[in-house]
């Protein structure tokens, strides 16, 4: 029988979303907020445990569709042109698709930013209510200081964009400072907390797969350079992983740490991920943060996701101890991470970079047999990359 993974779907989707949000301090944090005014919202309407569950996730999961830094500050004004919100909807609904276990909630996304009158389920009109709500807040002032004024612009918009029932809700909540200050004393992280603590969900390969492939996909999308790179990564550990002769269970383990080994690039900035040239050493010191996110972001897959979070965090560890950032050495790497780390070298110098474009497979192969005689790379592995590019490229 295949794994099956005990995993709090809640505690994963909030360290992924908060990864996605960490690069800008006005965003920071911005779907978990919008997840505490909804559920307060909803508990008010008296909405049962179920749909409260529901309600969560979607607001966890409602700017899924945003990739740059760019694009998540222009969603947080308010005066922002219709025309210009409509694309992360649509495609934050797309990418919810082709997941089994999230596609439920691809309607509820597309429809976050719809009038009251439009939307027909019950929980886009909350979201979209308590998303506006987050954003007017003004983060670098004190909130007893504008939330009146918060409200009073709200309400210029009930009946039109918002659901007036709700509205009337959320000014009854408004009327407390509490509501307020849990909002802004990170106390709301602790309602989320409390609500989802221990709720686990049981997910099968595919469907923790499903969920992989989409962040995989938000990853590679942070910059054209890496456009394949989280996919490619994924073939070729793939290749490798049977070479070896690892079994099936092994094998789809690999396969969902391929594709989410470079997911700790979530919480980079986009202007190194884009920049146009080699990075200077304070560049490379934020951009050799990425595994170490990588790791914690998988923290909450449990112990049975072990080997996945441990072979995509290793990722750009040596066999010498001169990795980073944990330092392991060959003592402590076991086949699966060494797959990774050629799976990850291989794969990055056949792609273009900001500064060079992609290498010849000779040159490639060069490269990869310095790093086998200075002790840093498996050499049994790297022939077999070698062994498996060549093939490929004969039958190109
Ligand atoms: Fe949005
Ligand atoms: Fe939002
Ligand atoms: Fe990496």
């Amino acid at each position: 029988m295949s794994m099956i993974f005990k995993v709090n779907l809640f505690s994963l989707l909030i360290d992924l979303t908060s990864a996605c949000e960490l690069t800008e301090l006005a965003v920071a944090n911005h779907s978990q907020r919008v997840a505490y005014i909804a559920l307060t919202i909803g508990r008010i309407l008296g909405l049962s445990e179920k749909e409260l569950e529901n309600l969560v996730i979607a607001s966890l999961l409602h700017d899924i569709g945003i990739s740059s830094s760019r694009e998540k500050l222009k969603i947080a004004d308010l005066n922002v042109d219709g025309q210009e919100i409509i694309p992360h909807c649509v495609r934050g609904a797309e990418l919810l698709k082709r997941s089994t276990i999230l596609a439920e909630f691809s309607p509820i996304v597309a429809a976050h930013h719809d009038a009251w009158t439009d939307q027909t389920d019950i929980y886009s009109p909350i979201i979209h209510l308590s998303d506006r709500a987050e954003v007017l807040i003004d983060k670098s002032s004190y909130i007893l200081w504008q939330h009146h004024s918060v409200i009073e612009r709200i309400e210029r918009l009930s009946g039109t964009i918002f659901d007036p029932e709700l509205v009337a809700v959320l000014k009854h909540l408004a009327a407390k400072s509490s509501f307020w200050l849990d909002l802004t004393s990170e106390q709301y992280k602790k309602v989320i907390a409390e609500f989802t603590s221990d709720q686990f969900t049981y997910l099968t390969f595919n469907e923790l797969e499903s969920i992989a492939a989409i962040y995989a996909e938000i990853i590679d999308d942070k910059s054209r350079f890496t456009a394949e790179h989280s996919l490619g990564v994924s073939r070729m550990a793939l290749a490798l992983g049977t070479k070896v002769g690892f079994s099936d269970d092994e094998l789809r383990l690999l396969k969902i740490a391929a594709l989410l080994h470079d997911l700790g690039k979530l919480a980079v900035p986009d202007e190194i991920l884009e920049y146009p040239g080699r990075l200077d050493h304070k560049q490379l010191m934020i951009m050799q943060q990425h595994p170490y996110y990588t790791y914690h972001l998988l923290d909450s897959l449990g112990p049975e996701a072990e080997p996945i979070r441990n072979w995509a965090a290793f990722h750009h560890e040596k066999l010498d101890g001169s990795g980073y950032p944990f330092g392991l050495n060959h003592t402590q790497l076991d086949t699966g991470a060494r797959i990774m780390a050629v799976a990850d070298i291989t794969q990055a110098l056949r792609e273009d970079r900001p500064y060079r474009d992609k290498l010849s497979q000779q040159t490639i192969n060069q490269i990869l047999m310095t790093q086998v005689r200075s002790g840093k790379i498996d050499e049994e592995i790297t022939h077999l990359a070698i062994e498996i590019m060549t093939s490929q490229s004969n039958l190109d």
